[in-house]
């Protein structure tokens, strides 16, 4: 049997662990929200770094787990390299859909909407000139976005509002394809996509991480009964409300804090 955990700052992974929970059928799947720490994205490597570490460890101990889904882009993006040389399990982490995002887009124009970490980072940069070459990229920073939808809050209007911001360059630029690099803004797709015309494409790599994950189960480890374990780091019951609402009580029926 494989034990998966999966990480992010709060509801934002949810979104993987949902895809592994319906179709992981006979293994553990333990999430961990580091909501104390939320956002993320407004930290810089040193602390993701510690962060991500504290996070697998506790994974480690008190569920041995055998591989780790890095759910969150800013994470990926500051601590993956970081948690393979610290940890020998295998981990599984969110790039940037940049390289998807140049392939499907006909212009040549892309957008990349992400946390202010993610945006600015140097893995970013080097996926921008490693697949976007003679491509126009908007690399597109949203403070507050991943916030306002870990707080309940994002159907509300202030969401919309700061969208109209953020997608403004999207469409003054006429972008066909837009990439949610951050795993909490799929949550919100239905908010994006009514403020672009719809011939733009909204892309985000959740497929493509649960795909991988599940990859790399089957092949390396035999499976037993299946287990889910849900923990936030902070007021698991507010947690647990919100989450709901997203991915429903099949997906997280309790939540147990963590304390470390
Ligand atoms: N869900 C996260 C990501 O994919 C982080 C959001 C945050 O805590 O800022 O980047």
């Amino acid at each position: 049997m494989a034990t998966v955990g999966v990480i992010d700052s709060g509801v934002g992974g949810l979104g993987i662990f949902k895809l592994l929970v319906e179709q992981m059928h006979n293994h553990s799947l333990i999430y961990c929200a580091d909501n104390k720490n939320m956002p993320f994205g407004d930290k810089n490597s040193d602390e993701l770094q510690r962060i991500a570490e504290k996070l697998v460890s506790f994974l480690i101990e008190q569920h041995k787990v055998s591989l780790v889904v890095v759910a969150c882009n800013t994470l990926s993006v500051s601590a993956l390299d970081f948690l393979r040389k610290r940890f020998t399990i295998p981990f599984v982490g969110v790039v940037p859909v940049v390289k998807p995002a140049c392939e499907q887009s006909k212009v040549k124009k892309i957008a990349i909407l992400a946390t202010p970490m993610t945006a600015t980072s140097a893995y970013q940069k080097e996926l921008i000139a490693k697949y976007a070459e003679g491509a126009h990229v908007l690399n597109i920073a949203c403070p507050d976005l991943a916030r306002l939808i870990e707080e309940g809050r994002g159907d509300e209007p202030i969401v919309l509002e700061k969208l109209a911001e953020y997608l403004k360059p999207v469409l003054d630029n006429n972008v066909d394809v837009v990439g949610l690099a951050c795993t909490h803004y799929p949550f919100i797709r239905h908010h994006i996509a009514g403020l672009l015309p719809s011939s733009v494409t909204i892309l985000d790599s959740n497929e493509a991480v649960a795909r991988r994950a599940m990859t790399l189960v089957q092949e390396s480890i035999p499976s037993q009964s299946p287990s889910i374990h849900v923990y936030a780091t902070r007021d698991p019951e507010n947690f647990k409300q919100v989450a709901q609402r997203l991915v429903g009580a099949h997906i997280v029926n309790d939540v147990v804090l963590a304390a470390f």
